[in-house]
């Protein structure tokens, strides 16, 4: 055979100790805030049925899918969580607790082209909330967002986020443009969530593309457009229908987040709407205040996703949340904290005869919580020690002859090269009962 390919395939990650450290340390916060914020962990199998993200709005995630047949069935690799966790509630309705708290991190697959922060395996923190109509769900979701990148060191600058409602730009295109059709608005929303990528003339072409699935005429487009080009919730007031409910739930939104202390964090976008075709209602997404990476996070309500699927209806929310455009932010700013090996010590016999204590030492060590390693083998003391300071150790135990005759082992702390004897059997009993 020829030699295996030694890179992972194009656009995914080995993760080695340092990188695998980061990651623990980021999920370790992901986890924290759902746990303040009373969510509890899911997680579900990382193939799922292909027919679970099949849906017909020219979403680019579709695309993506990495799918197979296998035995009959065609299956896919998880692209995001939320149809899965579709699934799971729908499986319980009605057994479940209302409202739902759920947070996750699966690992998700898209066969993207890539650029910077964006792969083809993300994580994804997802928080969602199921049960819930009020935009108080949306509130609480969005403060867990900005005391995830507080407590990752970011300053309360360096991101911002972008809010609108489906709902305001649905009010305002069902009562004209879109008046007769609207199974055109899913679509809608997918096009012009590429706006930022490609432009306002590419965004009206598709949008007046007679064989596309909007097909309006090009100044109705370009009406649509002007719509998203609204930065002020007020100017956006004036120009929704009389008394919108989408603005009052808005207005609600933003007074909610002052009370939480992150009223400045945010700001009204009309022109974000989100690229998937499942949202109704209020959408958000945060990016880096300089602007020169991908979303950090985006969500939004998407109260008719359980319909879709066949099940009864339920409100919902959430949002998914990477870790590799934050990673790169990190990284940018300087704010990745230095994560060494975590080892307390390794433990060292220099003889055979000695080598049950040695055991019985580690054993212990270990019953106490700290992390050891035990010498393996028959390396000299000298290659021991060096092996002890590279792997990062706080200490080291030796074992020779003359220290178990009297019942203890030399301890060496490799910062200071101070050594002591200290008693095999240590201050604790042993629960273990060797050495
Ligand atoms: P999404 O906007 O497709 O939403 O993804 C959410 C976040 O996942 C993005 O903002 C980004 O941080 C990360 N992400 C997505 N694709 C990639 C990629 N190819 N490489 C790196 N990171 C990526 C969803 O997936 C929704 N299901 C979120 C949601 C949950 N909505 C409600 N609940």
């Amino acid at each position: 055979m020829a030699k295996a390919p030694l890179q992972p395939p194009r656009g995914t990650r080995d993760f080695y100790p340092d990188a695998f450290r980061r990651r623990a340390w980021l999920f370790d916060h992901f986890r924290e805030v759902s746990r303040r914020f009373g969510f509890e962990e899911v997680d579900a199998p990382v193939v799922e049925h292909a027919e679970l993200y099949q849906r017909k709005a020219g979403e680019e995630i579709v695309d993506q899918l990495y799918h197979f047949e296998l035995h009959d069935r065609h299956l896919a690799l998880r692209s995001e969580f939320t149809p899965s966790l579709a699934r799971m509630v729908m499986a319980r309705q009605g057994g479940l607790r209302l409202p739902i708290r759920w947070c996750a991190i699966p690992q998700c697959w898209r066969y993207e082209r890539m650029t910077r922060g964006r792969t083809r395996e993300h994580y994804q923190w997802n928080m969602d909330v199921w049960g819930e109509p009020d935009v108080t769900a949306e509130a609480e979701l969005i403060a867990a967002i900005f005391s995830l990148l507080d407590r990752v060191g970011l300053e309360p600058g360096d991101v911002r986020m972008r809010i609108n409602s489906r709902a305001l730009l649905d009010e305002s295109l069902r009562e004209g443009l879109l008046r007769d059709r609207p199974e055109a608005f899913e679509p809608l929303c997918v096009v012009i969530d590429k706006l930022d990528k490609v432009g306002a003339d590419t965004v009206v072409e598709q949008l007046a593309d007679p064989a596309g699935a909007v097909a309006i005429s090009e100044s109705a487009a370009r009406e649509v457009v002007s719509l998203l080009s609204v930065r002020d919730l007020e100017e956006a007031a004036k120009r929704a229908p009389e008394g919108s409910p989408a603005i009052a739930e808005l207005r609600r939104l933003f007074d909610l987040l002052e009370a939480y202390g992150v009223r400045d964090r945010v700001v009204f976008d009309a022109s974000v709407v989100r690229g998937l075709a499942y949202y109704t209602g209020v959408v958000f997404e945060a990016f880096d205040t300089a602007g020169s990476l991908r979303a950090v996070c985006g969500g939004g309500r998407y109260d008719r996703l359980l319909e879709t699927l066949g099940g009864k209806p339920l409100p919902a929310v959430g949002f998914g949340f990477g870790d590799a455009v934050i990673g790169e932010l990190l990284e940018e700013k300087k704010r990745w904290p230095e994560l060494p090996r975590a080892l307390d010590a390794l433990v060292y016999a220099f003889g055979e005869t000695e080598r049950p204590a040695a055991i019985g030492l580690a054993s212990r060590l270990r019953d106490e919580g700290q992390a050891v390693e035990l010498v393996l083998g028959r390396p000299k003391v000298k290659r021991a020690l060096a092996d002890a300071d590279r792997a990062g150790a706080t200490r080291i135990y030796l074992l020779g002859p003359d220290e178990t005759a009297r019942g203890v082992a030399r301890v060496r702390d490799l910062a200071s090269g101070e050594e002591r004897d200290e008693p095999l059997a240590g201050d604790a009993p042993n629960p273990a009962g060797i050495g």
